[in-house]
């Protein structure tokens, strides 16, 4: 039986506790927040017998748990992992892992010295688009990756901690995007980064709401993504329009339900080489396993029940996170960065 802590009581926490309380070996033994009518709210929604907390310290003081769920905003991410970590605890949290570099490799080097385990929350990696995308790619149907782009344009009027960040962008949604970037490539890593963030004149965000990035990746193909939070139309779904170009065609993903490849031809005599165009199909959605935070869940908990590690590992986790930040870095200096 897994006695879990849970610490944030926002709007994602819904989420995990819906998947966590339909568990038969999960007991939520209590709630966090230093916003008790959060917590409150929470533990009448989801008919919890369990305690609540103002702070963690004191949770941990006062139960017997083994598991902490950390969905707290990015800025408590360290204190909190850390604090969970260091009192014996696996931990899966939300993600941005932490909102810099060095909260990021302080918490690496907290789950070294203790042993236990830290999985970050990437459930896009769990969306049957991105999975039939992958197979796709790897399937070599139209050969080797070279120029990934993604394209994602929203209208997302985003409440609380998101409109006082100066990133929001990039630092709250963009990790989902490039991690899925290296999901694709096989858990690429970026070697250099090129970032170009800015906040329409339009935009209801303090912060910068939008951002074009160009990253290089140790497979050898171009990243390219254009982000907004703040499109007005032709907007796309929230996981983004993908396209990636591969030595003998493209496979795409619209985003939604729609996965397809183009296959290129040979180019016919009586057409010059600007009209090269391949043929294209849909391929049949992979559909295994659950989606988004419960696919997500369900890896998490069968990694740590057999002992092993999995694909949101902090250790893989922390190479998405360095592209969010050498976006950012980039971005201020005007310079492409290399990681
Ligand atoms: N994976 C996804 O698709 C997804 C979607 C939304 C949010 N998130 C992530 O989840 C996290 C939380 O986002 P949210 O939208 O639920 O935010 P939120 O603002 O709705 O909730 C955060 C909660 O944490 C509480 N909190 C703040 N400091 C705390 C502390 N020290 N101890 C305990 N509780 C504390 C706040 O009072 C609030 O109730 C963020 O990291 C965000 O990026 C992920």
């Amino acid at each position: 039986m897994f006695k879990v802590i849970v610490a944030g009581c926002g709007s994602i926490a819904n989420k995990w506790l819906a998947n966590l309380t339909a568990r038969d070996d999960v007991q939520i033994v209590a709630l966090v927040d230093p916003v008790r009518e959060n917590a409150l709210a929470h533990k009448e929604r989801h008919e919890l017998p369990c305690r609540v907390f103002p702070d963690l310290a004191q949770a941990l003081a006062e139960t017997q748990a083994s598991l902490l769920i950390d969905t707290t905003p990015p800025a408590m991410h360290e204190e909190i992992v850390v604090r969970g970590l260091e009192s014996g605890l696996d931990v899966f949290g939300e993600k941005p892992m932490a909102d810099s570099m060095q909260a990021a490799r302080n918490i690496l080097a907290a789950v070294d010295a203790s042993g236990k385990r830290y999985f970050v929350m990437q459930n896009r990696r769990y969306l049957h688009g991105i999975q039939t995308l992958r197979q796709t790619i790897e399937s070599g149907v139209v050969g080797a990756p070279y120029h990934v782009f993604v394209d994602m344009r929203l209208g997302a009027h985003f409440t609380g901690f998101r409109n006082e960040m100066e990133h929001p962008l990039i630092i709250d949604m963009a990790i989902h995007t490039f991690d899925e970037a290296r999901y694709l490539l096989g858990d690429a890593r970026a070697v250099s980064a090129y970032c170009q963030e800015y906040n329409p004149p339009h935009s209801w965000y303090r912060g910068a709401a939008a951002a074009d990035c160009i990253f290089e990746m140790n497979s050898g193909s171009i990243f390219l993504a254009r982000l907004s939070w703040v499109s007005r139309s032709e907007n796309t779904s929230s996981h983004g329009k993908w396209h990636v170009s591969c030595t003998e065609g493209a496979a795409l993903w619209d985003g939604y339900g729609r996965v397809s490849v183009n296959v290129a031809q040979a180019l016919p005599e009586n057409r010059s080489y600007y009209e090269e165009e391949g043929i294209l199909s849909d391929v049949s959605l992979c559909t295994a396993g659950r989606e988004e935070h419960d696919g997500c869940l369900d890896d998490m908990f069968s990694a740590l029940l057999s002992d092993q590690s999995m694909q949101t590992d902090c250790h893989n986790n922390i190479h998405s996170l360095a592209m969010v930040h050498a976006c950012l870095e980039s971005s201020k200096t005007g310079r492409k960065v290399y990681l």
